[in-house]
């Protein structure tokens, strides 16, 4: 064969070839250096022509460069014409107009913000926020509040039991004696945290909620100091047209205990939303206070249960679930 016959079979090839132009980017590359590799056809007729004689190169050359040329050429066009990500620039694959995935701004939970602003209310008049342990022992959490093992009342609260004699706490309560405890009378706090009840859950009970606990001791402290401070509270927080009532009610914690309830216009009824009263003297006998000397009075509410009157909320479940459809509304 003649280097010009060896020329005119790579043409040959080559436009056979490009009849089956490959579409897959590993083909193309396959092809590319069956051609124009190193070792490819190409690369092969110029190792033929550096065997010719000085007379039959030039034009030998010629013809192999205007070849090499000529599929350069069709390559590019071929492989041009096939769209692929690889033959896109960068920039032509950023399109700058398109609209961005929106970020969404976080929110504080419904909880929370029930939880900041009853604190804000009674912060406002002059309560200090103290906090206690989850986990207690059946003395905090019962024994000391006049709850003895084995009364009734002790069926009021389901229980959790980590161990013998200690629980998860059933209320916010427990706190009043750690602070008692702790401290000298006055004083005047409010507790707010976590507490747990093994319960079925439904809508309406979760096997743990938000209190708040509320107690106050001092020299001559009156029921009406309990009532005052509990209609400014709704008030402020429920709205100025509240109407609320006392209902008289059992603690074995308060002696007198009463249950504070309001109207709900929207479902026509009276609604439970705290329990109270005055601490009883055996609580303060418990702790070590002088009971003819100092009084006080305590009360307890349910941060979810506020949070679901004040704002139309039917199933306590959804404080738990974080649907973003439920936490975005607040
Ligand atoms: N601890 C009670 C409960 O969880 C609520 C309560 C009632 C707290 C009366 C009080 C109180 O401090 O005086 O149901």
């Amino acid at each position: 064969m003649t280097i010009l016959e060896s020329i005119g079979s790579v043409r040959e090839s080559f436009r056979a070839d490009l009849d089956s132009f490959p579409t897959d980017q590993r083909e193309i590359d396959l092809l590319r250096s069956k051609y124009f590799g190193r070792k490819g056809l190409l690369a092969d007729l110029y190792i033929l022509l550096s065997g010719l004689s000085n007379k039959e190169k030039p034009k030998a050359g010629q013809s192999i460069n205007s070849l090499k040329k000529e599929l350069q050429k069709e390559f590019d066009r071929k492989t041009a014409s096939i769209a692929g990500p690889k033959h896109v620039t960068n920039d032509q694959l950023l399109d700058l107009s398109l609209p961005g995935y929106p970020i969404t701004n976080g929110s504080i939970h419904p909880l929370q913000q029930t939880l900041d602003e009853i604190k804000g209310i009674f912060k406002s008049v002059g309560f200090k926020v103290a906090y206690g342990p989850e986990i207690e022992d059946d003395y905090h959490n019962f024994e000391a509040l006049n709850i003895p093992k084995h009364h009734p009342a002790r069926d009021m609260q389901d229980t959790f039991f980590v161990e013998d004699n200690v629980v998860l706490r059933t209320h916010t309560s427990n706190v009043q004696i750690h602070l008692m405890e702790e401290r000298e009378p006055p004083l005047r706090y409010i507790v707010p945290g976590r507490v747990y009840r093994n319960e079925a859950v439904s809508y309406k009970s979760y096997c743990l909620f938000h209190q708040i606990e509320g107690l106050y001791v001092d020299k001559n402290v009156s029921m009406g100091d309990l009532k005052g401070i509990l209609e400014y509270f709704v008030k402020r927080f429920f709205g100025e047209s509240t109407t609320m009532r006392f209902r008289p009610s059992f603690f074995p914690f308060t002696e007198p205990s009463a249950e504070v309830d309001i109207w709900d216009e929207k479902r026509e009824k009276w609604m439970e939303i705290l329990g109270c009263g005055m601490v009883d003297p055996n609580v303060f006998d418990n702790v070590g206070y002088d009971s003819t000397v100092w009084h006080g009075y305590a009360f307890g509410m349910g941060i979810e249960r506020m949070a679901m009157l004040k704002y139309g909320i039917d199933d306590i479940r959804l404080f738990y679930q974080n649907d973003v459809r439920f936490l975005e509304q607040f």
